[in-house]
């Protein structure tokens, strides 16, 4: 059973009660990666997209496709949920970008069509990532880059559902991560690194780097607790993963 049509289902139920909470954070200021709004200027995984074609796969409210469109690239925001494609309708400033609702397992577009497919807690998060992965690879042009943030396995292993909140303590099994119950049947999903590795080249990615978004001491979480609250200061909370098609 995919999870598609619950997915889109628990979009829709909280999309406004989403946007209420996090837009402030998320949408504070353009490129901000995570929980933690790490600004790309920091991270450096997107570069230049100026006159670039982008998919950003799972775009919510967009944010980031706003933000990559004033700055003049060609942009399409996807998403499953027609409440997050309203939200970003009806948030979508001077700089437009075409909105496209569907599902980064089967995408809609044509082999070699985008230099640059990314997210930000997205269709890499929501999908099973053996489908999302060469989904997206297949529509990259040659030197094109998916470049994607995603809870890292330390996250997941270390998150006590009973507490609702990340511990120093091992609570899941690592190898057993997999599909995660988000609640009313959605469902999001988790890799090994090893497993990750083998999904990306095996369609055919070449990996560039990896890297982990390493908030300074202080740095609010806007969507999960951590005990100790500087968790993301001492582990992996993130894995930001920049790939390119060669
Ligand atoms: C956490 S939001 C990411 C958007 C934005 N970066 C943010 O942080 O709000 C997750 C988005 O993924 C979308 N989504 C869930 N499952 C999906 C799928 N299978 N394909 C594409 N988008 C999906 C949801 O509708 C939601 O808008």
């Amino acid at each position: 059973m995919d999870s598609i049509s619950a997915n889109r289902q628990f979009w829709n139920q909280i999309s406004s009660a989403y946007q209420h909470e996090h837009d402030p954070q998320i949408g504070a200021t353009p490129r901000l990666w995570g929980m933690y709004s790490i600004p790309d200027a920091h991270l450096h995984a997107l570069g230049d997209v100026t006159g670039k074609r982008v998919l950003e796969l799972g775009c919510g409210a967009g944010q980031w496709s706003s933000a990559l469109a004033a700055e003049g690239a060609t942009v399409v925001g996807l998403d499953l949920s027609e409440a997050q494609l309203a939200a970003a309708a009806r948030t979508m400033g001077s700089a437009r970008y075409s909105l496209v609702q569907g599902a980064a397992e089967h995408l809609p577009f044509a082999a070699d069509s985008f230099d640059l497919v990314f997210c930000d807690f997205g269709g890499l998060s929501w999908a099973p990532p053996h489908l999302a992965v060469p989904q997206a690879a297949r529509i990259l042009r040659r030197g094109g880059r998916l470049v994607f943030n995603v809870a890292s396995p330390w996250f997941e292993a270390c998150y006590d559902e009973a507490a609702s909140r990340v511990t120093t303590t091992l609570q899941q099994d690592y190898f057993g991560l997999n599909t995660i119950a988000e609640g009313d049947d959605a469902s999001s999903y988790q890799l090994t690194y090893g497993d990750w590795i083998k999904v990306m080249r095996g369609a055919g990615l070449v990996i560039d780097d990896l890297i982990e978004p390493r908030p300074d001491p202080g740095t609010a979480n806007g969507y999960n607790e951590t005990d100790p609250p500087d968790w993301a200061h001492r582990w992996p909370a993130e894995m930001l993963w920049v790939t390119h098609k060669p």
